[in-house]
């Protein structure tokens, strides 16, 4: 497998998606709702990830794809090539705000993380990297990040956990320097990424998390699910990612 060449390709296909999200706004949209109001689908979403589909099966003919509105395949293990693909992450912003919405796509090789991209459409960045390549946002090399703690760190968590009133979430947020939220996990780990704050905590999909987990561990991070179960990328599961000194802070507190 060439890295840099696959790399490459996800560039390409990314700046092509952010040229078409970006002429969407110019046409009218499609809306759906899918598990509640609030949880939106457009026309866009399903175009998005047929195109990027298409596009990598035009490459790699045998590689599997996990994908958010259907396109995709039953994925049972990660033996063959394998894109993890969000296509517009914060479809609620992309609708109602028309900026901080991405578009994520992770890769798993013979069982392991090799690249995690996310675009962040409006800014018109591509966070792209992995374990072997190293993160770049165009030609900055992103360096490793401090493992800070949790009282001199902003933290996101997602409203669906602050929601269940959990206390002991409360009690983190408050020994945290503040709270931050954004309505895309994309954006969210684009910040981790930026060292701008150094959690993120909510449940994620495999398309929300696998591109953000490979980015930031490659930067030193770490995802732990809050639970303490073993991280597995073709399940739903609610975890922190972060810095390894506050992301055990935030295990000690919960568990
Ligand atoms: C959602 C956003 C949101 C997160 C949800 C995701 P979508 O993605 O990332 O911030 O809290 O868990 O499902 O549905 O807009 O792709
Ligand atoms: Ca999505
Ligand atoms: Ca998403």
């Amino acid at each position: 497998m060439n890295i840099e060449k696959l790399a490459n390709e996800i560039e390409w296909t990314l700046k092509e998606v952010a040229e078409k999200l970006k002429k969407s706004f110019s046409t009218e949209l499609s809306i759906d709702t899918k598990s509640g109001k609030n949880d939106l689908v457009t026309n866009m979403d399903r175009e998005i990830e047929q195109f990027i589909i298409n596009h990598l099966k035009s490459i790699y003919p045998t590689a599997q794809f996990i994908s958010e509105e259907g396109y995709g395949d039953t994925v049972t293990d990660l033996g063959k090539l394998t894109f993890f693909i969000d296509p517009i992450d914060g479809t609620l912003n992309y609708v109602k705000e028309r900026k901080d919405f991405a578009s994520m796509i992770g890769v798993y090789y013979e069982g392991k993380p090799v690249i995690g991209a996310i675009m962040n459409v409006m800014a018109g960045k591509i966070y792209i990297g992995g374990p072997e390549l190293g993160v770049f946002c165009g030609k900055n090399k992103l360096m490793t990040i401090p493992n800070q703690g949790l009282d001199e760190s902003l933290i996101t968590v997602s409203s669906r956990l602050l929601l269940q009133g959990e206390p002991k979430m409360q009690e983190i947020i408050k020994k945290s320097s503040g709270l931050r939220m954004f309505g895309s996990a994309g954006i969210v780990f684009t910040r981790l990424i930026e060292n701008r704050q150094s959690a993120y905590i909510s449940h994620l999909k495999p398309w929300d998390l696998v591109a953000g987990k490979i980015l930031t561990e490659s930067l030193g991070m770490e995802t732990k699910s809050i639970d303490e179960s073993p991280i597995n990328v073709l399940k739903s599961q609610s975890v922190i990612i972060g810095t390894k000194h506050l992301t055990q802070e935030v295990l000690n507190i919960l568990n």
